[in-house]
């Protein structure tokens, strides 16, 4: 009967592989995939669009490529690609093309969004040990790519501090994180503010943010589209500017992975080689071995913030060179999901802030169990496996939704949402 349950549970797990396919599949339009089919996210994001990527590599991967020069597509002149390209003018997510009024040639929003396209470009090119010549296929890729590392260095650390702000909650993809509620009450709401929200109508209002949040986000990007997006004004005017370190942990990873890109296909930069130094130094110090607890620099309001969330954690992410500092990650790692049911909640459960239910102040989030995954696997193995079994039990039980309670596994948010299918591919076809 063993033998019987384990060709059970192989057939189960081969139809979920064909349902997480099918999920892509059904989610992409021209090129490029939707994060989810439900009216939700009607565009293209730019860290969506990598996680999916990376999904596609596992089975066509003529899609991954497609995904990947779409998004690569939509780049500004100066090297931004921004965090949504809105490839049909679509009228129903807010705020929409209009009132981001980028100007530019594709429709985009105005500020950007963690660059893990070049960890995941790293990945697939790595897997795939491509020939000399399919490699020059990938060169216009990887210096895209370049120049968008060389934009952050440039426009988001103008004083070359080592740390790489964001402009924007927005920007770092953990929209209403309680990392960002201290710099956020300092922002004042524009008055007469006009904007009509539709997320809270598509997904229940109790797992989305609050209007509160919703009007500073708006207040915010109206103030960045007045300074017309220009990157050299933006850093010193913007009403939110914080160093965050798992936005620099990917960042880091990122500049690794594509000096490695770099070397694939023969050249190399040594100033972003000395960028690489510098930025590592100066992430490791936002980490305090001892107290085993992160801070971030709020450098708007000249203050720190200490929140206990997941993406400090993606420091596992950038494979630091020191051992020591990655024993006591993981041993804080250990601490922080102790006696959760399910991994890995995005906020501390037994912080204040924690809500387990609203979008990025608690619940479960796949992007961020695949980004830690990485992150552990080549440090602990035993742990890294735990969670890569428990984050494809979770995605069997509760399908692919958007995030999960860690106390419950209550799938919520979106439906048929194309990374947790995306990664969940990538979770069972490949332990490396
Ligand atoms: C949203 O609309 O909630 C997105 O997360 C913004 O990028």
């Amino acid at each position: 009967s063993k033998r019987f349950n384990s060709w059970k549970c192989k057939r189960i797990m081969s139809s979920i592989i064909e349902f997480a396919k099918k999920t892509l599949i059904n989610n992409r339009r021209s090129n490029y995939t939707l994060p989810t089919n439900t009216k939700l996210y009607p565009a293209q994001w730019n860290w969506d669009s990598a996680f999916i990527a990376l999904g596609y590599s596992n089975f066509n991967l003529d899609y991954s490529f497609k995904e990947i020069e779409t998004l690569i597509s939509g780049q500004w002149d100066d090297g931004m690609i921004p965090h949504i390209l809105f490839h049909i003018k679509d009228l129903n997510y807010t705020p929409n093309y209009k009132a981001w009024n980028c100007g530019r040639k594709i429709s985009s929003s105005g500020i950007t969004q963690p660059p893990i396209l070049a960890s995941i470009l790293r990945i697939i090119i790595e897997r795939k040990k491509f020939s000399k010549e399919e490699i020059k296929k990938y060169q216009t890729l990887i210096l895209k790519i370049k120049k968008y590392l060389e934009w952050f260095i440039r426009y988001r650390d103008p004083k070359r501090t080592g740390l790489i702000s964001i402009l924007h909650p927005w920007e770092s993809g953990y929209d209403n994180s309680p990392l960002w509620d201290k710099p956020m009450s300092k922002i004042k709401i524009e008055s007469k503010l006009k904007y009509k929200r539709k997320d809270n109508k598509i997904v229940e209002k109790s797992q989305r943010p609050l209007k509160i949040d919703y009007d500073r986000y708006v207040t915010i990007k109206n103030h960045l589209r007045r300074l017309n997006y220009d990157p050299k004004k933006l850093y010193y005017k913007s009403k939110f500017n914080v160093v965050d370190v798992g936005f620099n942990s990917l960042f880091l990873k990122a500049l690794k992975d594509l000096d490695f890109l770099l070397k694939f296909i023969g050249k190399s930069s040594s100033s972003l080689k000395k960028y690489i130094l510098l930025n590592e130094s100066k992430l490791i110090k936002l980490f305090n071995s001892k107290k085993m607890k992160f801070k971030n620099k709020d450098l708007k309001n000249d203050t720190s913030i200490e929140i206990p969330s997941i993406t400090n954690f993606f420091m596992l992410f950038s494979d630091l060179k020191n051992k020591s500092v990655n024993k006591n990650l993981i041993k804080s790692l250990k601490k922080y999901c102790k006696n959760e049911n399910y991994l890995f909640p995005s906020i501390n459960s037994r912080h204040k802030s924690f809500e387990e239910k609203r979008y990025w102040r608690g619940p479960v989030w796949i992007n961020c169990n695949w980004i830690i995954y990485q992150g552990l696997k080549n440090k602990d193995k035993s742990f890294a496996e735990m969670i890569r079994k428990k984050t494809i039990n979770l995605v069997e039980k509760k399908k692919f939704r958007e995030y999960y309670s860690c106390k419950s596994g209550l799938g919520m948010g979106a439906k048929n949402f194309s990374w947790s299918a995306a990664l969940y591919l990538d979770f069972v076809l490949n332990r490396s």
